[in-house]
């Protein structure tokens, strides 16, 4: 097993793309969110992952909070040049936990900045995101802030999630934006209207999130029970996962299971091939916080999809089939 590689932006401070692995690994899971994670298991995991060619780690303060940019950066001591580092700043948190809101301020930018390098024991981080766009700051003054964070060599590379196409110009005019990171599965497909050409149009790549619907589309979750007391997708915050909308979900997902059988490959497989094939400039971050599942995922890279079993895809889950929205609430994404 070994992945291929892809390449992030075609324009950049230095005019250089970011080149990374056509899969990379979300690390959140292994510390925070989704079920109990532990250091160990969670360092196994992407010391497997660089063994395999799955360089393109993602991170963020928010995530533990902090703890999960420490486990990163404990992975990565001695195998910085393998790893191509992104992490984020923006989702305010306090160090018991609670939630300080979104902070886009540039004095804010830069002191995260500079704790996040701290955490990850690193001199620079390869992609830096602002997590969610700060209403109240002009986006011109918080890119401003991360530019003058690559020109002190701290960050290498841009980047935005979940952006409205206002914010994704206005913030590439101010520095090239090398990827926008945002929700893009089987399940999430509002980004193709609008998000989607605007990257294009303007060269910027896209790192999709949650690709496997947060573990749905791998068939691995049967019901709310399946999953452990205190992950957050049992509360309200994910609707997909709640009572009725989680038994049509399993529906869809039933049917992504028949379709991968015939095409010899997991549901989990499927649904990141489909990614995958979205185009050259998409580079999914399935998480996972175990070896066994990373294997799976890597095994994706290799399952070729035709134009009709794409086709097919769409027929069994249309583009909007799927219930419930992906947040309980939407108050913090900009529109
Ligand atoms: N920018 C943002 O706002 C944002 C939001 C959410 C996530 N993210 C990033 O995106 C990454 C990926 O998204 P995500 O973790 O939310 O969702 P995801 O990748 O769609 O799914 C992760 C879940 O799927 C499970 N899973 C993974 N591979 C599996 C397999 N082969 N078989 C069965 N189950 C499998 C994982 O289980 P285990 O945990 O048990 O391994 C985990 O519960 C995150 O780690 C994070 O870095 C960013």
């Amino acid at each position: 097993m070994s992945i291929q590689r892809r390449t992030l932006g075609t324009i950049s401070h230095d005019g250089s793309p970011l080149e990374v692995s056509a899969l990379g690994l979300g690390c959140m899971g292994m510390s925070e969110f989704y079920g109990t994670g532990d250091e160990a298991t969670g360092i196994a995991t992407i010391h497997r992952a660089l063994d395999l060619g799955v360089t393109f780690l993602d991170t963020a303060d928010m995530y533990g909070p902090f703890t999960n940019e420490r486990l990163v950066g404990k992975a990565i001591a001695d195998r910085r040049d393998e790893v191509q580092l992104a992490t984020k700043f923006g989702n305010e948190r306090a160090e018991d936990g609670a939630r300080l809101g979104i902070n886009g301020r540039p004095d804010y930018v830069r002191s995260a900045c500079d704790a996040s390098l701290q955490r990850l024991g690193v001199d620079h981080i390869d992609l830096y995101y602002q997590h969610r766009v700060d209403q109240s700051v002009p986006i011109e003054e918080t890119v401003g802030a991360m530019k003058q964070l690559v020109e002190a060599g701290k960050v290498r590379h841009l980047g935005l999630s979940e952006a409205s196409v206002d914010t994704i110009r206005r913030a590439h005019a101010t520095h090239p934006i090398t990827a926008l990171q945002t929700e893009w599965s089987l399940f999430t497909r509002d980004l193709e209207d609008q998000i989607l050409p605007t990257v294009r149009e303007l060269g910027i790549g896209l790192v999709p999130y949650s690709p496997l619907g947060r573990g749905l589309l791998t068939g691995a979750i049967t019901s709310e029970q399946a999953l452990e007391d205190g992950d957050s997708r049992r509360t309200a915050y994910f609707p997909r996962f709640q009572g009725e909308a989680l038994e049509a979900n399993l529906v869809l997902v039933a049917r992504i299971r028949e379709l991968a059988g015939t095409l010899g490959c997991t549901p989990g497989q499927l649904a990141l091939a489909w990614v995958l094939a979205q185009g050259d400039d998409v580079v999914p971050i399935p998480g996972t916080k175990r070896v066994a599942y990373l294997e799976e995922n890597v095994g994706a890279a290799a399952v070729t999809l035709s134009i009709e079993d794409l086709a097919a895809l769409d027929a069994a889950v249309p583009r909007d089939a799927v219930a419930g929205a992906r947040y309980g609430d939407m108050s913090s994404i900009d529109a």
